[in-house]
Formats: structure tokens, C-alpha cells, sequence
């Protein structure tokens, strides 16, 4: 198994691409199964969770051929799919899920599995499943598969969210797009890759507008374009090296950005103390030794990222004072925390609020990863950690950062991966 070794207290400087956003391609590899027509998408981030969907797409039958150097998936559909989506291929990933909603819209049936289980909470599908009955589907459960038909094709509705979710306000987009008639969801998901998505669908011919700020209406078609879309850059990876920057940068330059869809991020960093430079489509961020204690809550967007959360403990770690962490979005997010701790962190937590005091100072150790954002924390602690740590299980890592450590090499961290 592979493992991470990195030696701290050093000093970053240089400059770094953000990635394509991983959560705007899975929903929009899923979305192209509707479309017959030759499709290219650009700026897509080859990590593990995209390779994951890639091979369900595949499985289903799309023609899927990438370009490495170019970053771009050249995908065609012509022949009938498959409609199943099978356990090994959902096991590891949540979002193979997503396929659900367009396979039914087109061939009135899908058979998918319940996603696998998930370290940082239950997660289950009640609200993707919700919207596809108020379409007209009848849902089935048995053997551990979702099994949705629509005997006579899906038909517009009024979809009310009961609360809010990303995953399910995309499937449910994904299959009121080529439902019979007119669907309004509202108390939807409104994260920018959502949007992104949105815009993807929209280059498909599909008639889909905002009518409301988490309001979404939506005309069904039934004959879809061909297209060519470039990915949104990846907000999470942004607010990581951020982090990193304010931590050890001398100077970090982060590329291909829009600072606009991170407003509530920078604020808070600037609240905090962090030294950056936001300007149209980068953010050039420095190491900022006087750090100020803060309070956030995780929220959907436009509120602060869970998928930032254990990042930015990190940087509470190094501000004097008492910050506090309230997760509302997932009820198992603190998995880090143990970890960081090992590491010298000075963190509290009860029920879904994490207390932190700082400043600390942190001590290499060995350390695993237990999830995805938790194993980018523990690499930030490393980053400013005295001696060397070792970060085991970096699979987690690999499944949503696309070159973490050519990325920070680069910027002359002393990173190694054996
Ligand atoms: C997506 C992101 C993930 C991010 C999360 C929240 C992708 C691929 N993943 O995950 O990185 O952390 O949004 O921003 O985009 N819920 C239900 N029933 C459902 C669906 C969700 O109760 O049917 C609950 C979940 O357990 C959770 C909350 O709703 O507590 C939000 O989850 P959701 O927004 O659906 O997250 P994902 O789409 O799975």
C-alpha cells in the first residue's frame, strides 16, 4: 500500500493549476448519458473517483476515450445502454448513484445499486429516490438494488425538497430534463458545480432556468445536442492550497481560478488573518504568522464547505485562542480529528461540534487517512509539522486530488510518495 512521506517546516513558494472540479464531472459524466451526439469535456481531473465513473459509463456502454496530456474525455453513445449499474462499481464511490435519474429518463427502467457505505455518516438515498416517484417512478428495494421503472416514461412535477441535498437535486435535474412536461424543484442544492452542470445540460438543448434562488424549472425535451464543455476548477482544491499557502507560503500562486465562487471562504480566511491577493482569476496567498481564532458552521452553498472543514481545522490549530467547529452537513466528520491530535493538535469535540485551541505546534508522526478531505488535513498538519510524517491509506487522497504531490513539489515541498 502506498504511503506519504513528507518533511515539514518548509517554506513553499511557486505557482499551482487548480484542477477541474471532480463533483461538477461526475454529475456531468452521468448526464451524458442522455445525449446520442458526440460529446467532449475539458478540464476534467483525472482522479480515481472520475476513473471510477468513467469505467460505469463504460460498463453501460458509452464510448469513453480520454486524453491524458489534454485532459479531455471524448465520449459517444450510440448503440442501446445497459440499464444497471452494479455493486463493485458503486462500492467505492456514492456518485455512481447519479446514474440512476438519467438511465430511467431514457429507458424507463434502471436497476442500480444502494451506493456502498460511507465513513463520515449514513448517507443514505431517500431524497434521490423521493424526487424520481413524485416523475412518476415506482421504486423497488431488494438485494441491495434500487430497481426504477416508469412504464410509461417519466412526467413533470412539483419536486419540494424537504431538505437539502447536492446528490439528489442532480438526479433529479438529470431526469426531469427529458420527463413529459414541466417539473419545478425547489429547496434545491445551488453549488456551483451544480450549476456547472447546469450549464453543460443547457449546451445539451435542455430547458432549464432558476426561478427562484433554489428554485429550478424545468421543460422536458426529448432530442439532445452534441457538445462541448469545459469543467468548473475545483473550489475544495482551491480553499486546500489556500490553506497550505497561508501555512507555508512564501508566496503560492494559485492559477485558473474565479475567486467569486469562494466568497464565503476568503472571507473567513481574511477573517482569520490570512494574507492573499485576490485578483480576476487567481489568488496569490502568503504565510500569515498572526492567525485569529474564529467560529464557523458548514453549510450548503453559499455557506461554508464540509468538504473544507477538516482543512481548516488545521489552520484554527496555528491561530491563538479558541475556534469552533460546528459539522451540520454530515454527522461522522471528525475522523480527522484523532489523527491531527496524534500530530499535536489541541482539539475537543462533542456531538457535531469540534472545538480548537491554538496555536499548537505540530510533531511528524505516522498517521492514517480515513476519507477523502481528513487525509488532505493530515498533509497540511505534515506541511507545517516538525521532522517527518507518514500518512498510510493515501488511496482516500487519490480519489479527489489530482497531483497533490507534482502540485506541491513543485512548490518545493519536500513530499515523497513510496
Ligand atoms: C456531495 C459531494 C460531497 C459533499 C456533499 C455536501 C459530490 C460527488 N459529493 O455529496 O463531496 O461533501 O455534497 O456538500 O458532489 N441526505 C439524505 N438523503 C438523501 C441524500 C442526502 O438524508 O437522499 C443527507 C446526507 O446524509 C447528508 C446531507 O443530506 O447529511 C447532504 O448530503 P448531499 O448533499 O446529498 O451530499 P452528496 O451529494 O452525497
Amino acid at each position: 500500500m502506498q504511503k506519504l512521506i513528507i518533511k515539514g517546516k518548509k517554506f513553499l513558494s511557486g505557482s499551482i493549476n487548480i484542477s477541474g472540479s471532480k463533483n461538477a464531472t461526475l454529475p456531468i459524466l452521468a448526464a451524458t448519458i442522455l445525449s446520442d451526439k458526440p460529446l467532449t469535456l475539458k478540464n476534467v481531473p483525472l482522479v480515481q473517483d472520475v476513473y471510477t465513473m468513467i469505467n460505469l459509463l463504460k460498463f453501460i456502454g458509452l464510448s469513453v476515450k480520454i486524453s491524458k496530456k489534454n485532459k479531455t474525455l471524448n465520449i459517444s453513445n450510440n448503440k442501446k445502454l445497459k440499464t444497471i449499474a452494479p455493486y463493485n462499481l458503486l462500492k467505492t464511490m456514492r456518485a455512481g448513484v447519479l446514474v440512476l435519474g438519467p438511465l430511467l429518463a431514457k429507458y424507463k427502467k434502471a436497476k442500480v445499486s444502494l451506493p456502498g457505505g460511507c465513513a463520515i455518516g449514513a448517507r443514505p438515498v431517500n431524497l434521490h429516490l423521493f424526487a424520481l416517484e413524485k416523475l412518476g417512478a415506482k421504486i423497488k428495494i431488494s438485494n441491495g438494488y434500487i430497481y426504477a421503472s416508469a412504464k410509461n416514461g417519466l412526467k413533470g412535477a412539483i419536486i419540494k425538497f424537504p431538505s437539502i441535498s447536492v446528490g439528489a437535486t442532480e438526479n433529479a435535474i438529470l431526469a426531469a430534463v427529458s420527463a413529459k412536461g414541466q417539473t419545478i424543484i425547489s429547496n434545491c442544492a445551488i453549488e456551483p458545480e451544480i450549476q456547472d452542470m447546469i450549464f453543460f445540460l443547457k449546451k445539451l438543448g435542455c430547458n432549464i432556468n432558476f426561478i427562484g434562488k433554489r428554485k429550478i424549472l424545468i421543460i422536458g425535451i426529448s432530442d439532445f445536442k452534441k457538445a462541448n464543455h469545459e469543467i468548473i476548477f475545483d473550489r475544495i482544491e482551491l480553499g486546500t492550497y489556500l490553506i497550505a499557502g497561508a501555512l507555508v507560503g512564501k508566496k503560492i500562486i494559485l492559477n485558473k481560478v474565479n475567486p467569486k465562487i469562494i466568497k464565503t471562504e476568503i472571507k473567513i480566511m481574511k477573517k482569520m488573518g490570512v494574507r492573499m491577493k485576490v485578483e480576476k482569476n487567481k489568488i496569490i496567498v502568503f504565510e500569515s504568522k498572526k492567525l485569529n481564532s474564529i467560529s464557523i458552521k458548514t453549510g450548503a452553498y453559499p455557506g461554508f464547505p464540509t468538504d473544507l472543514q477538516a482543512q481548516i481545522m488545521v489552520l484554527m490549530s496555528k491561530a491563538s485562542g479558541i475556534s469552533k467547529v460546528k459539522e451540520s452537513i454530515f454527522e461522522n466528520r471528525f475522523m480527522h480529528v484523532p489523527e491531527l491530535k496524534r500530530m499535536g493538535a489541541k482539539i475537543s469535540t462533542k456531538n457535531n461540534v469540534a472545538i480548537i485551541t491554538g496555536s499548537t505546534s505540530f510533531s511528524g508522526a505516522e498517521v492514517m487517512a480515513t476519507d477523502l478531505r481528513a487525509s488532505v488535513s493530515l498533509v497540511l498538519a505534515a506541511l507545517i509539522a516538525d521532522n517527518r510524517t507518514t500518512i498510510n491509506r493515501i488511496y482516500h487522497l487519490d480519489r479527489g486530488y489530482e497531483n497533490l504531490e507534482k502540485k506541491l513539489k513543485k512548490c518545493k515541498a519536500n513530499i515523497n510518495r513510496i
